[in-house]
Order: structure tokens, then C-alpha cells, then sequence
């Protein structure tokens, strides 16, 4: 028998401390983490999305009344950043969660979110840096790959 391990880094990094634009990406999912329109769960959710010709695009939860008609933050920053940007890498993203007229302390992303980050990181070529926005804290995983070990598509040995 054979067993392996996967080992990843997560780094919880003070806010201030994050790199001007990393600051200004957690930022801007929070901003729109406002805009969400989530009626149903109310719980509103905000990522954007650092390309790496320094733009930024952002989306939030869509809901439907037709329940999973409705689309996750990350899933809606990360296809707009796909449809408009296709040849340019994404650098980062970061989440961010309103609830009950607070941030959330901290969200990560859902499995299928996961497999789309994990999708957007093979298909460039370059680590996806993923931000998940806290009160004062912002923890980091440096690469996509590191939030979804054992993916499809992704079997690492
Ligand atoms: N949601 C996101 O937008 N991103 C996540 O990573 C997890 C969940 C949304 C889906 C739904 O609109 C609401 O949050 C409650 O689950």
C-alpha cells in the first residue's frame, strides 16, 4: 500500500499588511458584496478578480427564485473575467460576505467554485492567489490548486 499526503499553506495576513492592490481587491469584493442580489438566502456575497493587465472585475451572487438558476460570486466574476479577458491570466481573487448588515468573519469558496478556479489556474499557467476577506484579517492561499487537492483534473502526485 501506498498512502500520500497533500500539505497546504494558508497564511493569515493583517489587512493592512497585504500589498496596495491585494488591499484595494479585498476592497472592491465588499463593495460588491453590497450590490448582491441574493432576496432568498440573504447572504450576500462580493469577489473580484485582479487580471493580470491590472484590471479588475468584480460579481456578486445572482439568486432566482427557480433556486439553482442562481450563480455564485466567484463563478460570476471569474466567467466575466473569462468572456471579456480570455487570453489574460487571473492574479487573484478575493471574497467577501455580508449578513446580517455585517461582513462575515471570513467564506470560502463553494466545491464548484473550487473546480473553476482550479480550471482558470491550469489554463494559464500561473497561481491563482485567493483572498478571503475577514473583519481585520484576510487569510491567503497562494494557489488555486492548494483549495482543491485531489480535483478533477488535477491529480498531482
Ligand atoms: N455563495 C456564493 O456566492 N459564493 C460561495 O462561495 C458560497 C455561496 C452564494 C450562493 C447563494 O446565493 C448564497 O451565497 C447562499 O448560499
Amino acid at each position: 500500500m501506498e498512502e500520500k499526503e497533500w500539505k497546504i499553506k494558508v497564511s493569515i495576513v493583517p489587512e493592512c499588511e497585504l500589498p496596495a492592490d491585494e488591499r484595494a481587491l479585498v476592497e472592491a469584493a465588499r463593495a460588491a458584496a453590497l450590490q448582491a442580489y441574493a432576496p432568498y438566502s440573504e447572504f450576500r456575497v462580493g469577489a473580484a478578480v485582479l487580471l493580470e493587465n491590472d484590471v479588475t472585475v468584480t460579481g456578486n451572487n445572482q439568486e432566482n427564485a427557480a433556486y439553482p438558476s442562481g450563480m455564485c460570486a466567484e463563478r460570476i466574476a471569474l466567467f466575466y473575467a473569462g468572456a471579456q479577458y480570455p487570453s489574460v491570466p487571473v492574479k487573484a481573487l478575493a471574497v467577501a460576505a455580508w449578513q446580517n448588515q455585517a461582513f462575515v468573519e471570513r467564506i470560502s469558496p463553494c466545491g464548484g467554485c473550487r473546480q473553476v478556479l482550479l480550471e482558470t489556474e491550469m489554463r494559464s499557467g500561473k497561481p491563482v492567489r485567493i483572498l478571503l476577506a475577514g473583519k481585520n484579517e484576510v487569510t491567503v492561499i497562494s494557489r488555486a490548486a492548494d483549495m482543491l487537492p485531489f480535483g478533477f483534473g488535477s491529480f498531482r502526485t
